[in-house]
């Protein structure tokens, strides 16, 4: 799973930096000098677009259970191409790497008509039809993002582009997603033209993240106690927290050890340079965009049952009144027949070797499959924020989706 950007020991290393984050008047400087020297640091996704001369647009899609999900758009006449974000993250990742390097951009001038989606609750999304407490509201997993969001999004791009399919690009809990929705919705399998899933997670019997096993002993007190406080948001957009990034991942900080350490901690990047040092300030200033704790929880569900399962309810036999069994039924990814290419790499410490061998047992439909081995030291976030992106992300699924049309 990525966290992206939102793990615990953010939260940790957030704490002890409160010394440094509550001086208002410094920060506020600071915050000036960033902006002349590197205006994408405050840019949203739509300015991020304009500011780099392409054409724009926003759309907003109303799902069945009246959550409405904001869409961008680098509008062209070629082919559509959904791209779908990491947990706690926006549009934004597409982005942040500028017009060079970012797979938005490069789609968008290799002639796609380029579609990013943002999930319910993140900064972007937050609305609903509705006036719902946030108790209601944030009552939602990955699970409606797969069987509710992305349904409504795909159906609503191919009416606008008046298309019977599109190609799909998902990242982490981008990719458990669309496995969500091909396996709760099989007859959306037939508007994939085709979906590349980078760092796929779905079994997660393998997660390495270091603080694993004392969030999920305590999993069920914990979720409780989250209820109990109100606590239904987590990692939400704060510009403190931004600012804070983007002040100790710039190369110059003499705070830096505090950004390599949370990239350490969070992904096992141990060599900051696999990001590019002088986009770090930008990407770190982006995330985290926000989600529901139920979808932190879910995903380390499955850490705990080692599978691909519906939420499961804690006490009081709310599982059989929901599900009609005390365990929650799995997904059943032997429904996914749409065309998928997986890209994955041995050290992800998010989506393990072994689940994504779980997986691949399971999935009917592997047209390609790439594993990076242990010596390349490709962590999760680089398949959206790597280095080394370009030549072996983005490039290659451009020239994928090219040669599929
Ligand atoms: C990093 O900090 C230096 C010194 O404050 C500044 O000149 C530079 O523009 C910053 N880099 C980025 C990418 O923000
Ligand atoms: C929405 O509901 C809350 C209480 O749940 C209430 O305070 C607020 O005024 C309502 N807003 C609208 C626009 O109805
Ligand atoms: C949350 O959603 C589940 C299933 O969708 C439902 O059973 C439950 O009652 C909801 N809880 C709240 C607080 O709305
Ligand atoms: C899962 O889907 C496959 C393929 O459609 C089907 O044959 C199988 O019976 C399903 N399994 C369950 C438990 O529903």
């Amino acid at each position: 799973m990525d966290f992206t950007n939102c793990t615990f020991i953010h939260g940790i290393l957030i704490f002890l930096c409160v010394g440094c984050v509550q001086n208002k008047r410094k920060l506020k400087k600071n915050a000036d000098d960033i902006s002349e020297s590197n205006s994408d640091l405050h840019l949203n996704s739509l300015q991020l677009l304009k500011r780099y001369g392409y054409p724009s647009e926003r759309h907003s899609v109303v799902t069945d259970d009246g959550y409405i999900v904001n869409l961008f758009r680098i509008p062209r006449r070629g082919p559509p191409v959904l791209l779908v974000h990491g947990i706690g993250d926006s549009s934004d990742c597409w982005l942040v790497l500028g017009p060079t390097n970012s797979l938005a951009f490069l789609l968008s001038d290799a002639g796609f008509d380029v579609w990013l989606y943002n999930a319910r609750g993140n900064k972007y999304s937050k609305g609903h039809t509705r006036n719902l407490s946030s108790k209601q509201y944030w009552n939602f997993s990955y699970e409606e993002m797969g069987s509710q969001d992305l349904p409504a999004t795909i159906d609503y791009i191919l009416r606008a582009t008046s298309q019977t399919k599109l190609s799909y690009v998902g990242f982490s809990q981008g990719t458990t997603i669309f496995l969500v929705m091909c396996s709760m919705r099989p007859e959306y399998n037939d508007k994939i033209k085709h979906a590349i899933l980078l760092a796929p997670v779905a079994w997660l019997s393998h997660l390495k993240f270091p603080f694993i096993d004392i969030l999920t002993q305590n999993l069920e007190q914990l979720t409780a106690l989250a209820e109990n406080i109100g606590l239904y948001e987590l990692f939400s957009e704060n510009p403190a927290l931004n600012l804070y990034h983007a002040q100790v991942c710039n190369i110059s900080s003499p705070a830096k050890v505090l950004c390599d350490l949370e990239y350490y901690f969070s992904y096992g990047l141990k060599n900051i340079s696999n990001l590019p040092v002088d986009r770090l300030p930008v990407i770190a200033s982006h995330i985290p965009a926000g989600s529901s704790a139920k979808t932190f929880v879910h995903f380390m569900q499955g850490y705990v049952s080692k599978r691909f399962q519906r939420y499961h309810y804690y006490g009081g036999g709310k599982n059989t009144d929901t599900f009609g069994s005390p365990e929650p039924p799995e997904y059943n990814v032997s429904q996914v027949s749409a065309p998928v290419t997986l890209m994955c790499s041995e050290v992800d410490w998010f989506s393990g070797y072994e689940d994504v061998q779980t997986l691949r047992k399971f999935l009917p439909n592997i047209v390609n499959y790439v594993m990076f081995n242990k010596n390349m030291d490709f962590t999760h976030l680089e398949f959206v924020f790597g280095a080394r992106v370009k030549a072996l992300i983005n490039d290659p699924v451009i020239r994928l989706l090219r040669y599929l049309e």
